[in-house]
């Protein structure tokens, strides 16, 4: 007789990363960013997956509790005779009122406040290939193209938006990364400076920018190319003057604008 149903299925690390994942959560409610950090880290290094399993259930749960603490407002629990129903008049006694009601409840047991996601699963669809991850909601779409997905081509200048270093096309128009939460660019195309090569071709903006000799250190580079490619697809670059204006969002420590200029006036020939 076969023993399969007594075996049970193997499940890799699924059940350790959900515990560590579930301690995770703990740590990020208590208050402790750093331990939830870490606890999520080494979770998603077991199996991805089962992180984002875990918040799935965590939100659904937050979002059942918060519809159950919506009470109506003829609802038994607040009659009109009661204290809360008091402060909705003028003449509520200090420790009474709305404000009481909406932090106590009814019964006077402190209310839950709902609880939010600290990490979220998204689908980064960034130079036409669509990345499964999972990022703390305060993550930024640079740090997540450099630090989850490798790809460091964007650079971070200022990390204030002052300096267009990090400039990335998303929707096909120009966004500073270091501006732009992860979780916003969630299934909008990204295209990065590693995306604009094709069939080893430069694309035109980058060959011009040879060709013109249009960086020194090539730190701002990037920004500058992915900056001067949108404005481009724009429709925009028509003088001298537009360009300037309309790469007035990207610095170059080196000085190198007249370069630039020239690069994308002779680019704009070709694309
Ligand atoms: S790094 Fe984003 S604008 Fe400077
Ligand atoms: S080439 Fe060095 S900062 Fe622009």
């Amino acid at each position: 007789m076969s023993r399969d149903n007594d075996v049970p299925a193997f499940e890799g690390h699924k059940p350790q990363a959900r515990r560590l994942a579930e301690k995770a959560l703990e740590a990020s409610r208590a208050g402790d960013g750093t331990t939830a950090d870490e606890l999520f880290a080494e979770a998603e290094r077991l199996d991805p997956q089962a992180v984002a399993d875990v918040l799935e259930e965590d939100l659904a749960t937050a979002r059942r509790g918060a519809a159950a603490q919506r009470t109506p407002t003829h609802s038994p629990d607040r009659p009109a005779s009661s204290p809360e129903a008091a402060a909705l008049g003028r003449n509520a006694a200090p420790g009474q009122g709305f404000h009481s009601w909406a932090a106590r409840g009814s019964t006077g047991a402190p209310r839950t406040p709902p609880r939010h996601p600290t990490r979220l699963a998204i689908a980064l669809e960034v130079n036409g290939q669509t990345h499964a991850i999972t990022v703390d909601v305060r993550t930024t779409l640079l740090d997540a193209l450099r630090d989850h997905l490798g790809l460091t081509g964007s650079k971070k200048g200022c990390a204030l938006g002052q300096c267009g270093a990090c400039t990335v096309l998303m929707d096909g128009k120009r966004v500073n990364a270091c501006l732009t939460l992860a979780v916003m660019a969630d299934s909008h195309p990204i295209t990065t400076i590693e995306g604009l090569a094709e069939d080893g071709a430069l694309h035109p903006v980058q060959q011009a920018f040879v060709e013109h000799d249009a960086f020194q250190c090539g730190y701002c580079t990037s920004g500058q190319i992915m900056s001067a490619v949108g404005l481009l697809t724009e429709g925009r670059g028509t003088s001298d003057a537009e360009i300037k204006e309309q790469m007035s969002g990207n610095l170059c420590r080196c000085g190198a604008y007249a370069n630039i200029v020239d690069a994308i006036r002779a680019a704009k020939e070709t694309v």
